[in-house]
């Protein structure tokens, strides 16, 4: 999972110098998790070849109005590639394709597409320091700002011309930054650090037995999963899980018993603003590990077991102004049990799961959960995938922070 996943790039390239590096934009919109099509100008063509682009994008590329499939003539809709993007990215942007966007021009796919598309658009311009110094050029790049696209900066350095100064292209790291900082600015959680445990716990008996449960890790990962689309910091403390989770974002802590998820949780918790328990902590763990295997010769008859520090009522009784959720997993009682978990760790709120409801819980792709607020309020929802659910979760958060 990565900063750009799921975010439709429309990349217009237009014919300067600056072409040369349009795959490298695509290449790092690429590895944000973006998917990206790419229209050129027919003067670009000269600077970078289609092939390059669409081997980068793996998508198809184009440039005409009308291109050749198998002999036939297709029109290509502009309408429908315009449509599609959350994002139209116009890097370079000459000063002639500048100009013709102010102007309203609509001699080649780019513009017509400029003039279709409803989504925003970003232009990086590109040119020499002279024709971007030019009272005109500057002229059009405040007529653009009007009509609301976002105009990127120019670098500053060597230009093709041979001259210096100030006219290139930002970097298509850089570019790819400002890309980012445009989908991820107005996120709720942006600026916001996040901090959930998960998982099982592992309580050793010996160096190759262990006390633990069924739980798979899943609600956790999914709500850090939904934490980083929102734009926050994420602290994932996971006990022992098959599952995979990847962000520049996203710090994982893995861990394997009660007493090291505790002990990750207290020097982490502190510089939190949310904090979500959705750990399946082992309640007790025995007393003594022993240090070389049992064997079945020195019969067991039974294990000792103490019970484990409770990192959740720790954090309530401890902390700040962080947002704390639990989650409550009952049999019995359910309300009753959950709202006194609330009263007793200290919560602003707690997320009922009943072991009644047929195909939510451990091990289940989904979940069905009552979400219920410090003062008592609660919301119930229907049984649903854990991502929905996680989802659901940080709509009450947000709605109360
Ligand atoms: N929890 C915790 N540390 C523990 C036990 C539980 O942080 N040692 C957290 C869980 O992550 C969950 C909440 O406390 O957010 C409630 O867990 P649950 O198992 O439902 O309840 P318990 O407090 O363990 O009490 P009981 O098992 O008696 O219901």
């Amino acid at each position: 999972m990565n900063s750009l996943s799921g975010k439709k790039i429309l990349l217009g390239i237009s014919g300067g110098i600056a072409a040369y590096k349009a795959p490298l934009i695509i290449r790092n919109l690429v590895k944000r998790g973006a998917e990206v099509k790419v229209i050129l100008t027919p003067a670009a063509k000269d600077f970078v070849t289609p092939l390059t682009l669409s081997t980068l994008s793996n998508n198809s590329v184009h440039w005409s109005f009308v291109e050749t499939e198998f002999g036939n003539p297709q029109w290509v809709n502009h309408v429908e590639l315009g449509l599609w993007a959350n994002l139209f990215l116009i890097a370079p942007a000459t000063a002639n394709t500048i100009s013709s966007m102010v102007h309203g021009r609509c001699n080649n796919l780019l513009l017509a597409t400029y003039l279709s598309t409803r989504c925003p658009v970003m232009v990086a311009p590109a040119m020499d320091l002279d024709m971007y110094a030019h009272t005109r050029t500057q002229y059009n790049i405040d007529s653009l700002v009007k009509q609301n696209v976002r105009v990127l900066d120019v670098g500053e350095g060597f230009l093709a011309s041979g001259l210096h100064g100030k006219g290139r292209m930002l970097e298509p790291q850089e570019i790819a930054q400002e890309v980012e900082n445009f989908f991820t600015k107005n996120l709720p959680l942006k600026g916001k650090s996040v901090m959930i445990t998960a998982g099982p716990t592992y309580e050793a008996i010996d160096p190759v037995r262990f006390i633990g449960n069924h739980s798979s890790g899943k609600m956790g990962y999914c709500l850090a999963e939904v934490a980083l689309q929102l734009g926050a910091r994420v602290t994932l403390i996971s006990g022992p899980s098959s599952l995979k989770l990847e962000h520049q974002n996203l710090e994982i802590i893995k861990v394997q018993s009660a007493e090291d998820m505790f002990q990750a949780t207290i020097s982490t918790f502190q510089s939190m603003d949310i904090i979500i328990a959705a750990a399946a902590v082992a309640d007790f763990k025995p007393k003594i590990c022993r240090d070389s295997k049992i064997k079945k010769e020195n019969t067991l008859n039974h294990i000792t077991l103490e019970p484990t520090r409770d990192i959740l009522k720790f954090v309530g009784q401890n902390k700040t102004d962080q947002y704390l959720v639990g989650f409550a997993l009952e049999s019995d009682n359910e309300l009753e049990n959950a709202k006194k978990k609330i009263v007793d760790k200290k919560l602003d709120a707690i997320v009922l799961n009943s072991l009644n409801d047929p195909g939510a819980g451990f091990r289940s792709p989904q979940n069905k959960i009552t979400y219920i607020h410090k003062d008592f309020t609660k919301t119930e929802y229907p049984l649903k995938e854990k991502i929905k659910v996680a989802q659901d979760i940080f709509n009450q958060i947000i709605s109360k922070m």
